[in-house]
């Protein structure tokens, strides 16, 4: 899926079914570091991070498979090789969650440094400090870090910030540690809950995942176990957008309305209705959406990984909306490809002020990362003509079926990868 073309078309209708999420699932394969023996993870995306997670676990000695079930197994020898090599860190940042297991359950790990990405740097000052209150030395070699630590102990952390990898990767490295581990200010994303629950079915003695205070009984030993991934809420955040863009009725099967409270409060200022309904979402757009205000912050505020959906909204509803980002610093390249849709965004430093537009222009434009490949799929609904996204392999490393899902709601979408065939010559 390199091309996807959108056009605007009728009101979307019908059901779609929210996959397992991204930001979880990743973290709950670098947990299988953490035991011998075989993992079974349900509700398992089939999406490039998660065959790219496989393949870093691959290349430590573990065998991913997807079964025919459809669930992933994954089988932890005895023994690993605690190495992540760069073109696969390189490839995908959230790698660094395997550094946290690696020294817990084999004492020393080398793991390649992350590079900065389109979202600005990516520094993991928090991990390496947690993981150093912890017990672990650490040495920067060639673009490596060199970790090692006999046995980790149970210490008292805080957080400067809460980071999403930094609280798991100290999540996973005090379950085996000796004694207790408290870690404030952690974040308090789902996604960590998630991690919570499966090391929990492992043996761990985790408590408190999901609120600022997460507190670890270190044990000597896990074991291997099965769990079900949640749903993932950017995904299901993702295809409101692409409602509130297109006009409609649909309902989001297994979509958490508690794991996106903030957001749901924001669309429905903006005009969307929405509510749970069986073990979903229901929601409606009944005529173009307002404008609101909208700072990202850490869960359970709007999160960032949001943003790009919602400037799209705003790019095409009644009014001005600012948007302001606390997180990440390059979160607004996507803004270019949207003016060029025609869209009036002005961005000074973390905010951007959208003046919405009737419509906007249908163009070609880039999928610069997973969300603003999506965001481009939202305006692109709101877009005269066509527009045609390139580089749209991002959208495939966090959606599963993307096009597939979209079009059976009735949206105007197409994966046009393929180049035309060329027109057959008659020999002369
Ligand atoms: C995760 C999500 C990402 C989401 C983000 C914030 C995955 C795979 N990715 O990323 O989609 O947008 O949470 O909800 O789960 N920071 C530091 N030093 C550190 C660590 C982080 O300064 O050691 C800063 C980051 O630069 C950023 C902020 O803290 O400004 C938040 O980052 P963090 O919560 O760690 O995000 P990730 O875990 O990388």
């Amino acid at each position: 899926m390199e091309r996807i073309r959108v056009r605007p078309g009728e009101p979307l209708s019908g059901t779609v079914r929210v996959s397992g999420a991204k930001n979880s699932v990743l973290k709950l394969m670098a947990a299988s570091v953490l035991a011998e023996g075989t993992f079974v993870l349900q509700n398992v995306p089939r999406i490039s991070d998660v065959e790219w997670m496989g393949d870093l676990l691959g290349a430590m000695g573990m065998n991913v498979q997807r079964r025919v079930d459809g669930a992933v197994q994954i089988d932890r020898p005895g023994t690993i090789t605690p190495e992540a090599p760069y073109e696969l860190v390189e490839r995908m940042r959230a790698s660094i969650v395997v550094l946290g297991p690696l020294l817990a359950r084999c004492g020393e790990a080398k793991v390649a440094l992350p590079g900065g990405d389109d979202f600005g740097p990516r520094p993991i000052d928090m991990h390496l400090r947690a993981l150093e209150a912890l017990g672990a030395r650490f040495e920067v070699r060639h673009g490596f870090i060199e970790a090692r630590a006999d046995r980790l102990r149970g210490a008292q952390l805080l957080l400067e910030f809460p980071s999403v990898g930094a609280t798991e990767n100290a999540m996973m490295a005090a379950v085996l540690a000796e004694g207790t581990t408290v870690i404030d200010n952690a974040a308090r994303e789902p996604e960590i809950a998630d991690l919570a629950a499966l090391l929990n079915r492992m043996g761990a003695s985790v408590l408190g995942a999901g609120s600022s205070t997460i507190t670890i009984e270190g044990v000597t030993e896990l074991s291997a176990t099965d769990h079900r991934v949640i749903p993932d809420r950017i995904e299901a955040a993702t295809f409101l957008a692409v409602l509130g863009a297109a006009g409609g009725e649909i309902t989001l099967e297994e979509a958490r309305a508690e794991h996106m409270g903030m957001l749901v409060t924001k669309l429905g200022e903006m005009g969307m209705r929405i509510s749970p309904e069986g073990d979903g979402l229901w929601a409606m757009v009944p005529g173009r959406l307002r404008s609101v205000d909208v700072a990202t912050l850490p869960y359970p505020g709007v999160a960032t990984d949001y943003k790009p959906l919602v400037v799209a909204l705003l790019a095409t509803a009644e009014g001005v909306g600012i948007v302001t980002e606390n997180l990440f610093s390059g979160r607004f390249r996507y803004v270019d490809e949207l003016v060029r849709m025609g869209a009036d965004i002005r961005t000074e430093g973390h905010h951007a002020v959208v003046r919405g537009q009737a419509m906007l222009s249908g163009a070609p434009v880039r999928a610069h990362d997973i969300r603003a490949g999506a965001a481009m799929v939202v305006a692109g609904l709101r877009a005269e003509g066509e527009t045609i996204i390139g580089e749209a392999d991002h959208i495939a490393r966090g959606y599963e079926r993307f096009v597939e899902k979209l079009s059976g709601l009735g949206a105007d979408i197409a994966d046009v990868s393929e180049p035309p065939e060329e027109p057959v010559v008659a020999p002369v």
